[in-house]
């Protein structure tokens, strides 16, 4: 090796280093935003990272740009491990041109993206970036479509995971969006399809960066965000938490940890949980911490629709992933945004091999006319579609209110629930007591000489009748009527049950899911 080519060597290393320059690092630290490197450092294992074409950089000779050269080109691209499992990173260079994406970067994410579907690892893409870099024009553009179609090939085969780390504007929202997860953190990130001053100039409307697109808008108003964290820190311990559940690809299985807590502890608190009267709300997550390992239950998209739990936990040691109707917010009602939250939720687990475990108290679809024009039905249908195709192991618990078309959706035995259980306390039926019989004795109620007690008394009736777990016992549409404090051996001899469960669904190009 020649002295010159050594040195140089070490010289572009130290250049690569300094990104978009010092003033520009200060800026950003300045924000409470790290540098696209520090936060690799956060994200991977301690020294696992290999960075992988460090010294790119863009061709254009547009608009000065020949003379405005970054070794790199705004992203850190490589590879490195995360608990030992690795993992293919991107990382975006706000102080490099705004991290906007340029041919060559497009080229670079490609790249590992690429490799990351060769070797079935998932991909983290940390963003910070205006998107399309103006000055290219076209070229930045087809970097983009480059990066959507991998985004969308790679969907369903590897896990994908985007950090949101500052103004993600135009391709830098809609490559996330097509990910399996968007991570935001509070008051520095912020993803929109345009920014508030074109907002401005196109619809007159004043609107600032957090209302228009910050973290909590997008985690509690429009769903675009799985989590909305405090910090960058905080954001990127979240990513590697996450990946603790899930697999590397869909041919891998989720990952086993021998369980430390007992898989035969029956939790008698759960016996008391339900209240008596049936239409007092309780707390879902008190069942799911009570049932699941060590109490560790990872929520996810907790602000929007919480109507609806959905999130991560471990039985016996077995990732499964949590689907539950929550009585303390509306009921539990299922609208078109616990649908969609729920179905995209399905469809995540299944696609990965990770079983489904489903607590149910739910009162039926909301009803009236915003939900009816917002299109409750279609979305309400994702759900029981991503439900009906899912061929991983299904488990259900009834605790309470199983109505309606809901009892169908959440995971009933007809659209292929493996094990479904109910607690004495379940009530299913096509609706509640009160509802059924104002339709069906109507005329017998108003004629009665004493209405009010007419309609008591058959509603005790229906009650005795239906709202209970028997009647879909009898028929075999429950598998067992378990005691709450059953639920968790229950549950981890299910799977333990079905660890070797093998259903297909026919063979086709693939499925028409109402959008
Ligand atoms: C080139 C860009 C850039 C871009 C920012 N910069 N965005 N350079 N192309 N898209 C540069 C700035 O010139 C500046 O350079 C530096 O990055 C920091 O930008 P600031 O504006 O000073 O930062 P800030 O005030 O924090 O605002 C960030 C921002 C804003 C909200 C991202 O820069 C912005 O609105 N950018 C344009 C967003 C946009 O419309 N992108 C195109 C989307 S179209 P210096 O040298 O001064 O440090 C698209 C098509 C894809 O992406 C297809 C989608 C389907």
């Amino acid at each position: 090796m020649s002295q010159t080519n050594r040195d140089r060597l070490l010289h572009l290393r130290e250049k690569a280093l300094e990104g978009g320059g010092a003033q520009r690092i200060e800026e950003q630290h300045k924000k409470g935003k790290l540098t696209a490197r520090e936060r690799i450092d956060v994200l991977l294992d301690e020294g696992s990272f290999e960075e992988i074409g460090m010294f790119v950089q863009h061709r254009s000779t547009d608009f000065g740009l020949d003379k405005q050269k970054f070794l790199g080109d705004g992203v850190v691209t490589g590879h490195g491990t995360i608990e030992g499992r690795r993992v293919v990173v991107f990382s975006q260079d706000f102080t490099v041109f705004g991290g906007s994406l340029s041919e060559a970067h497009a080229e670079k994410i490609c790249k590992i993206m690429d490799l990351a579907l060769k070797l079935g690892v998932p991909i983290i893409g940390l963003n910070d970036s205006g998107g399309a870099r103006i000055q290219e024009g076209v070229v930045s553009l087809g970097g983009y479509a480059d990066i959507f179609l991998r985004n969308t090939l790679a969907s369903g085969v590897v896990p994908q995971i985007s950090a949101i780390l500052g103004p993600c504007a135009g391709g830098a929202v809609y490559s996330p969006a097509i990910t399996d997860f968007i991570l935001m953190v509070k008051n520095t990130s912020y993803m929109f399809v345009t920014g508030p001053n074109v907002v401005k100039t196109v619809t007159h409307e004043e609107v600032s960066f957090e209302k228009l697109g910050g973290a909590m808008t997008h985690a509690t108003k429009s769903g675009v965000a799985h989590f909305a964290l405090e910090n960058e820190v905080e954001c990127l311990a979240t990513i590697r938490r996450l990946l603790s559940f899930i697999p590397l690809n869909n041919m891998d299985d989720p990952p086993f940890v021998s369980p430390k807590d007992d898989p035969e502890r029956r939790e008698q608190a759960l016996d008391s949980l339900i209240p008596d009267n049936p239409n007092k709300p309780y707390d879902m997550k008190e069942v799911i911490k009570l049932v699941c390992d060590d109490g560790d239950f990872f929520e996810v998209h907790e602000l929007y629709a919480p109507n609806i739990i959905v999130g991560f936990a471990r039985l016996g040691g077995y990732p499964v992933g949590i689907v539950a109707n929550q009585p303390a917010v509306l009921a539990g009602v299922l609208d078109i945004d616990s649908s969609l939250k729920g179905a995209r939720f399905v469809r995540f687990c299944d696609a990965f091999n990770i079983p489904l475990v489903v607590f149910e108290d739910v009162p039926g679809f909301l009803p009236g006319t915003d939900q009816e024009w917002r299109g409750i039905i279609k979305h309400g249908a994702k759900l029981l579609y991503a439900f009906c195709e899912a061929t991983v192991p299904r488990l259900t618990v009834i605790t309470r209110k199983a109505y309606g078309g809901a009892y169908d959706v959440m995971n009933s035995k007809h659209i292929r629930g493996d094990m479904n259980f109910a607690w004495p306390s379940a009530e299913i039926a096509v609706m509640g007591p009160r509802g059924a019989v104002e339709i069906i004795f109507k005329k017998e109620i108003a004629s009665a000489p004493d209405p009010d007690k007419a309609l008591e008394e058959k509603v005790n009736e229906y009650r005795e009748k239906f709202a209970n777990p028997f009647v879909a016992a009898e028929r075999g549409y429950i598998d067992e009527v378990i005691l709450p404090s059953e639920t968790r051996p229950k549950l981890i001899r299910a799977l333990q049950f079905l660890e070797n469960k093998v259903d297909a669904n026919p063979k086709k190009k693939h499925g028409n899911i109402p959008l």
